[in-house]
């Protein structure tokens, strides 16, 4: 019997071990084919999350390199991101598991920021898809004229939670309420702030999720 637990305690150490099966080199290709169809330098990449997250907030402002909306733009990238890495060994969202990016990234901090926007992209080219795009004109303008305030409730957040743990939860709250009253213009619907919060949340779940007292709530006594 005590074998037999051991055994199974060994067993669930080796399973954590390789919860990733990603391949490093067809991850570095696809990425910098994710770089070229958003018409943005390769080097941002996962070594340069933050970098990067700029540069998609960019897109969502200034619209696709073919002129296309930004949230297609991104989403089509996406998209083919997530095909070019699929592959019968392992699944792409294994590519985007912050165990796994921590080994192939320079510090932890680098690794989740990457799978934080990863995260947030998968929210807002799959459920929160037609919230944006339906009012895609106001939330483009939300992202214009809050480009500053929405990459600060980013900084901070990734700032934050590295210097102060232990209350990473009323971080993930700030940032949920940043990006939120962000979302807010005048004329614009209610669901784009829920958009913004839930956008948020989804950018802090892959190391945050046991946050679960954080939530979006959309104000129904609006229209
Ligand atoms: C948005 O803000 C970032 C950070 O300050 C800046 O680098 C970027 O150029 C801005 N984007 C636009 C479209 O103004
Ligand atoms: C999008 O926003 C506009 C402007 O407020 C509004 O008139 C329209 O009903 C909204 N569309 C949807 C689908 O909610």
């Amino acid at each position: 019997m005590k074998q037999l637990i051991l055994l199974l305690v060994a067993t669930g150490i080796c399973l954590c071990d390789v919860t990733s099966n990603c391949d490093g080199n067809k991850f570095v290709i696809c990425q910098k084919k994710f770089s070229d169809s958003l018409g943005i330098d390769q080097s941002y990449n996962w070594q340069n999350p933050l970098g990067l997250t700029t540069q998609i907030q960019n897109i969502y402002i200034k619209g696709g390199p073919n002129g296309q909306r930004g949230l297609n733009a991104v989403c089509n990238a996406y998209n083919s991101f997530i095909q070019c890495l699929s592959d019968s060994a392992f699944t792409a969202f294994e590519c985007f598991d912050p165990r796994w990016l921590i080994k192939a990234s320079s510090t932890p901090n680098q690794a989740y920021s990457y799978a934080f926007l990863m995260n947030m992209i998968q929210y807002q080219c799959g459920a929160g898809f037609y919230i944006a795009s339906d009012n895609w004109s106001c939330m483009q303008r939300i992202y214009a004229g809050k480009n500053g305030t929405m990459t600060g409730c980013i900084t901070n957040f990734v700032l934050n939670t590295q210097e102060d743990p232990n209350n990473a939860c009323s971080y993930v709250q700030k940032g949920m309420d940043c990006f939120g009253d962000s979302a807010r213009l005048q004329g614009c619907p209610d669901e784009l702030r829920y958009y913004g919060c839930e956008s948020f949340k989804q950018y802090t779940a892959p190391q945050f999720a046991y946050c679960t007292t954080q939530q979006c709530v959309v104000d129904t006594t609006f229209r």
